[in-house]
């Protein structure tokens, strides 16, 4: 645990404190604390294809673009004297206490920003007090990303493979690996089309990055011819890895093998997210994968209400796909989700400086996050409510 936040759940707004405190010596933060300069930061100590790869988006980018303009159409309405000196971030989703209404969103084959990828990331995750949520398609096994978030809780993202014996072995490890909750990504029926991509002729899963929960599997080494080296085994990946045939039948499958929550990630349509909870999902993301998948769509956060309308006030929705502030986590807490998921913010502060970059970028985020609470005159997650925003322009007398 760093000395700069104290424990986990601490007030987070006492990193501001700290940095004009430290500026007293000289010293200023390595990294921007305005989270969204961190990108073009990155950019320029990334290769041109990794930086594509993380920053890219589907075709035009349009979706990429709409999940942010979504976020400015919003404006927070402040109130005030409320009594704010102790506000508690924490939230309980599926019986689990979270410190804050944040989680680390899967992002595949992290060692293509930093040589320690996912072991970066979940130790900083594990650091701040925030959930990992591990990607299928990781550069390390789910096995040595649990090792290193010690008993700090994770999540694991599923890609369902069309080989169901590593279906099922995937789904068996997770649970014997201590993770807490699936999340089955739904919206990649088939890979995005990225002219991001395409143009320096990069993916990483065939330059080795992002396939070792398959080379660490039994059922998927198996399928692998006896004198196969890793080109072999990421052929078979590219093989095995996707599964268009997917319908609302097989969730109870999944159900079958494994009695942690299901969340289904990728849900736009509020009668998809019916449809998941009849199939047997236990919660939703609404998210669009940050734009990468399909280009034209809508943007996460407008079709994030009428998603919680669709399911009530119970059951767990969360959301990613555009949130880069505090104040954007309050914008969504406020329009319908009980928590978000953090993506490309944490990959670029991976990219310039490891697991200090992922554990500046999270306590920024919080920093924010617990100053906006104040700042809108909320002392818990349970009093951002609707009316806490409203649409940008004038407001009705
Ligand atoms: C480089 C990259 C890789 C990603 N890989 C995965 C993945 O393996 N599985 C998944 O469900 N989502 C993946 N996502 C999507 C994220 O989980 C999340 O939905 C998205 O990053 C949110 O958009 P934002 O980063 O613009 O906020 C990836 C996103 C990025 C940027």
């Amino acid at each position: 645990m760093s000395e700069q936040t104290g424990a986990p759940g601490a007030a987070r707004a006492e990193l501001v404190r700290q940095i004009y405190l430290a500026g007293i010596s000289g010293h200023k933060p390595e990294l921007s604390t305005d989270l969204t300069s961190l990108e073009e930061a990155a950019r320029a100590v990334l290769e041109p294809h990794a930086y594509a790869y993380i920053a890219g988006n589907a075709g035009t980018g349009t979706t990429g673009r709409a999940n942010r303009e979504a976020f400015e159409r919003w404006r927070l309405l402040p109130r005030m004297w409320t009594g704010v000196s102790e506000r508690d971030l924490s939230v309980t989703l599926f019986g689990q206490r979270l410190d804050a209404p944040v989680l680390l969103a899967p992002v595949a084959a992290q060692t293509v920003a930093h040589p320690e990828g996912e072991l970066a990331s979940v130790r900083a995750a594990a650091d701040v007090g925030l959930p990992f949520v591990l990607s299928s398609v990781s550069s390390h096994s789910m096995e040595d990303v649990a090792k290193a978030a010690g008993s700090e809780p994770r999540w694991y993202q599923l890609y369902w493979p069309n080989d169901p014996a590593v279906a099922e072995s995937l789904v068996r490890r997770v649970e014997s690996a201590g993770y807490a909750a699936i999340v089955v990504t739904v919206d990649n029926p088939a890979f995005g089309y990225r002219p991001c991509d395409m143009d320096t002729a990069y993916i990483p899963f065939v330059h080795g990055h992002g396939i070792a929960n398959f080379t660490s599997d039994p059922a998927f080494r198996a399928g692998l011819p006896e004198d196969g080296g890793p080109l072999a085994a990421a052929g078979h990946w590219a093989k095995i890895s996707s599964n268009p045939a997917l319908t609302w039948d097989d969730l109870p499958r999944l159900r079958s093998w494994t009695t942690l929550p299901i969340l289904i990630k990728g849900i736009q349509h509020p009668d998809d997210a019916r449809k998941a909870l009849a199939s047997g999902a236990n919660g939703v993301v609404v998210s669009n994968h940050g734009g990468r998948q399909l280009d034209g769509g809508v943007a996460a956060l407008d079709v994030l209400p009428a998603v919680r309308a669709a399911l009530g006030p119970d059951v767990p929705v969360l959301m990613d796909s555009g949130v880069r502030t505090g104040t954007d986590v309050v914008k969504a807490l406020a329009l319908g989700a009980d928590a978000i998921l953090l993506g490309r913010p944490y990959l670029y502060g991976l990219a310039l400086a490891g697991q200090a970059g992922v554990e500046h970028v999270l306590r920024c985020l919080l920093a924010d996050l617990d100053l906006a609470l104040a700042l809108t005159g909320s002392r818990s997650v349970a009093d951002i409510t609707r009316d806490l925003v409203v649409p940008s322009g004038p407001l009705a007398p």
